[in-house]
């Protein structure tokens, strides 16, 4: 697992938990560092609410090594990338997979904005490459979607849907399209929530609280947000528009100025909420 943010170490423990031996690789001591700080988080509660047991949890943790050297992934079968959202951040860590895995290995991107068709070209084995899109927090969210590109070998297709199986998730094969299926459909409707904040239609609580007491969702539309974070919403409707250019995948202005303004949500302290104040958040 090459990047232990909220989604890489998230998924890192979904894996660990399924049984598989996991390698996660953060470029620095102190990434690493948020990573197991998070997994170990993640465990305890767990164990709190009674869902593992000690043993379990030291198991789990057993099955996981941490690096900061990719060269240590040279054992994989199946590696899976969840780094910033940059295309040169993502050929930079694709030429190393590329180099360091045995030839036959699966490689893997958790994107959510970008094509997988071009991650997959940036590497020396294309047919290799897919999407595995997994939804935040990766722990609790069942879907996993399985994104094949025009080159992607079925073989490879059928491997990443059985490893979303004994994982407990349901995959779903979508194609490589901006936003895939989720997030075409899920982003939209966050945009169009700001774009109701932004015209003052009504308060935050407001137009969160009418989505969860009207529709059932467990979260409004503005604390979702926060807790994908803003940035990623930007990217994900910036490649719809790319892609699609059609004024439903306009972002919304206020969230391009909140993202510039390094508002990104939950990872910054402050997005729509602002959660050094976990009281003023109705879903912390
Ligand atoms: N890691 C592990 N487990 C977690 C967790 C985390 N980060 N956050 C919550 N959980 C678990 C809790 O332990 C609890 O488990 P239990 O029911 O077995 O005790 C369960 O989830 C419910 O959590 P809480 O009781 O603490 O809180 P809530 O009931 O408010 O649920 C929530 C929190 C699961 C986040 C819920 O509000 C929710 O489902 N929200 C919607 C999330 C969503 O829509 N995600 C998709 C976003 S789109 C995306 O990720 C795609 C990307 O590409 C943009």
């Amino acid at each position: 697992m090459v990047g232990l943010g909220a989604m890489g170490s998230g998924i890192v423990e979904v894996f660990a938990r399924a049984g598989f031996n996991v390698t996660g690789v953060e470029v620095d001591d102190a990434a690493l560092e948020r990573g197991r700080t998070h997994l170990e988080r993640s465990l305890a509660k767990a164990v709190a609410k009674g869902k593992l047991s000690d043993t379990e949890r030291q198991t789990v943790l057993d099955r996981v090594t941490l690096t900061t050297s990719r060269d240590d992934l040279a054992d994989a079968d199946f590696a899976i990338e969840a780094v910033p959202e940059r295309l040169d951040v993502k050929r930079d860590v694709f030429a190393d997979l590329d180099r360091v895995l045995p030839p036959g290995a699966i490689l893997a991107t958790n994107t959510s904005s970008l094509s997988v068709t071009e991650i997959a070209a940036l590497t020396n084995r294309p047919g290799k490459v897919i999407g595995l899109h997994f939804f935040n927090p990766a722990p609790v969210m069942r879907l996993v979607e399985i994104v094949g590109t025009v080159v992607t070998e079925p073989g490879v297709l059928a491997v990443a849907t059985e490893v979303a199986k004994r994982l407990g998730k349901t995959p779903v094969a979508v194609t490589d399209r901006a936003g895939f299926v989720a997030n075409a459909l899920l982003v939209p409707y966050l945009n169009d929530a700001v774009g109701l904040y932004e015209r003052k239609l009504a308060s935050r609580e407001e137009i969160d609280g009418a989505i969860t007491k009207a529709v059932g969702l467990p979260m409004g539309p503005l604390a979702l947000i926060d807790l994908v974070g803003l940035d990623v919403c930007l990217a994900v409707m910036d490649v719809l528009w790319a892609e699609f250019r059609t004024p439903r995948y306009a972002a919304a202005p206020l969230l391009r100025r909140m993202v510039a303004a390094g508002l990104l949500g939950r990872k910054s302290g402050r997005g729509f909420y602002d959660h050094s104040r976990p009281e003023q958040h109705p879903e912390a």
